[in-house]
């Protein structure tokens, strides 16, 4: 039956895009934490909308599982097929075309496979600005960002990618196209299909185009770094710069010292800013379309008179675009650190932003009493609310030891979020690390609606089976 399969694949894009052999398939069974580790019938590259359809029309008749994948850069393992060698890998990376940009409108239409950082460059060479921006920018696709409806450093003004898409282009399981390709700012006409897909981790759809909003550029900006005692000093400064710089607040990343500590010793080039290691840190951007906008002025103002109040012990403002990237690199860095590192837990929790400090002291002393020694590498985007609760093994413990810990160290963080009304996925998705999760934190009701969709959308379960969902 596969070699039916596979003849027919080819036939629909091309023998050199019907990938069968172990080395060529490496880059696309492994995922980018090297977590997960599948195996796959092919990997399928598909050229355009009509062949993803072909392939799906394919697949669904023949029964067998597709696993969409871009840039395989998730954190997920929504990307990564299982170990049956039965699945087939769906990489939209040749569709990768930027149709048009709006200028009037304000918006740009993109394939799905398009890298992101390209479409900013495109964004920026129009004179616009396409404010999704994460770590990955460089290697992830606009897909997999719409797919696990991905958030980054400027959620806090722009929102995260719902809130960037108008109109979507989505091919069905059974290869049926669903052309939702709009620019439209207004659309009460109905259920809302769009903002169904954007999230579904490929299992209810391959988003193969979209249009996207674009947003003036930020011609005037102002970067720093700030040194604090604690996650409770990061939250009041937080409030401080938010009353006083308003939208113009553009970023507000935080991270703990064992974070920058462990960027430094990994990650070559860097150097911290401040002369001793500070307990938190944050790091801010200021923004605004104005170019005289002295937004330098402004920060340094407001730094000060947090300094005065106690609340920072010292600040950098970045003199030059290549500073600003310095210090940018600090904190992008820690994706990367923590991979050379070692394993991680890893949790990527949304709370009310008013009881991060208190899930914070609360959690710590949980994990503490219950698994010493372990290390806390505690970040993420503190101004959305979404914290990356990550932790490594103690210093005397083995890889596999530390790892035995995820199931109970999951349930004692995610109880705690649970208690604080929060969720256990906040930008990453659910893919097959929170999978079985999922169902204790989610109300009974809500996961049956889900099962209920998925059904009525992929009632074979041909796509991407086994992720977000128990199959
Ligand atoms: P993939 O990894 O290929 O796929 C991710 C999921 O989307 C899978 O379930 C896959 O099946 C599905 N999928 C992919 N393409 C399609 C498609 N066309 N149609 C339907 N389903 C599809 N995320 C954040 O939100 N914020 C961050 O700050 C952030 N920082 C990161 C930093 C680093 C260094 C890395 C490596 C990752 C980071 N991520 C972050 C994770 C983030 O989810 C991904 O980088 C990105 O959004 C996934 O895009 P991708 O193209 O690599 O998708
Ligand atoms: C980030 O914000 O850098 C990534 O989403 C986090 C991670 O690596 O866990
Ligand atoms: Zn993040």
């Amino acid at each position: 039956m596969s070699d039916g399969l596979l003849r027919d694949l080819a036939g629909i894009v091309g023998a050199g895009y019907v990938i069968t052999d172990a080395a060529g398939q490496e880059a696309y069974v492994v995922d980018w934490i090297k977590k997960y580790r599948g195996r796959a019938m092919a990997v399928v590259r598909p050229g355009n909308r009509d062949e993803v359809a072909a392939v799906l029309r394919c697949c669904n008749d023949a029964g067998v599982s597709v696993i969409p994948q871009g840039g395989n850069t998730g954190m997920a393992g929504g990307a990564t097929p299982d170990d049956s060698g039965r699945q087939m890998i769906l990489s939209l990376g040749r569709l990768n075309r930027i149709h048009e940009i709006d200028p009037v409108g304000n918006t740009i239409t993109v394939d799905a496979g398009c890298i992101l950082a390209n479409i900013q460059t495109a964004a920026r060479e129009a004179g616009r600005f396409f404010p999704l921006s994460l770590g990955a920018e460089g290697s992830c696709t606009i897909g997999g960002n719409l797919a696990t409806n991905a958030g980054g450093i400027a959620v806090l003004r722009y929102g995260n990618m719902r809130e960037l898409a108008l109109g979507l282009e989505v091919v069905l399981a059974d290869g049926r196209i669903w052309d939702g390709l709009q620019a439209l700012r207004k659309d009460n006409t109905g259920y809302d299909l769009r903002d169904l897909f954007i999230g579904s981790e490929g299992t209810l759809g391959v988003i193969t185009a979209a249009v996207l909003k674009l947003h003036p550029a930020p011609t005037a900006r102002a970067t720093a770094m700030i040194a604090l005692s604690g996650e409770q000093a990061a939250l009041e400064f937080l409030v401080r710069l938010g009353s006083r710089a308003g939208d113009r607040l553009t970023a507000f990343e935080f991270m703990t010292r064992n974070c920058l500590d462990l960027v430094l010793q990994h990650v070559a080039g860097t150097a911290l800013p401040f002369k001793t290691m500070p307990p938190a840190i944050v790091l801010t951007e200021l923004s605004d379309a104005d170019a005289e906008a002295d937004l330098s002025a402004l920060l340094e103002g407001i730094l000060s008179e947090a300094i005065a109040a106690g609340i920072a012990t010292d600040a950098v403002i970045a003199q030059s675009g290549e500073q600003a990237k310095a210090l940018w690199r600090l904190r992008e860095g820690i994706s990367e650190a923590q991979v050379r590192a070692g394993k991680t837990i890893k949790h990527d929790i949304a709370l009310p932003i008013g009881r991060l400090g208190a899930f914070m002291r609360e959690t710590e002393a949980a994990i503490e009493a219950a698994f010493p020694g372990l290390r806390f590498l505690v970040f993420g985007h503190l101004g959305d609310g979404n914290l990356h609760y990550n932790l490594q093994r103690a210093p005397q413990m083995n890889d596999d030891d530390f790892y035995a810990l995820t199931g109970p160290l999951n349930r004692l963080v995610h109880d705690i979020v649970g208690r604080y009304r929060g969720s256990i996925s906040a930008e990453h998705g659910v893919g097959q690390l929170r999978r079985d999760e999922l169902p204790r934190y989610k109300p009974p009701v809500a996961m049956q609606l889900m099962h209920d969709l998925k059904t009525l959308f992929d009632p074979h379960s041909i796509l991407n089976p086994g992720k977000l969902l128990q199959s």
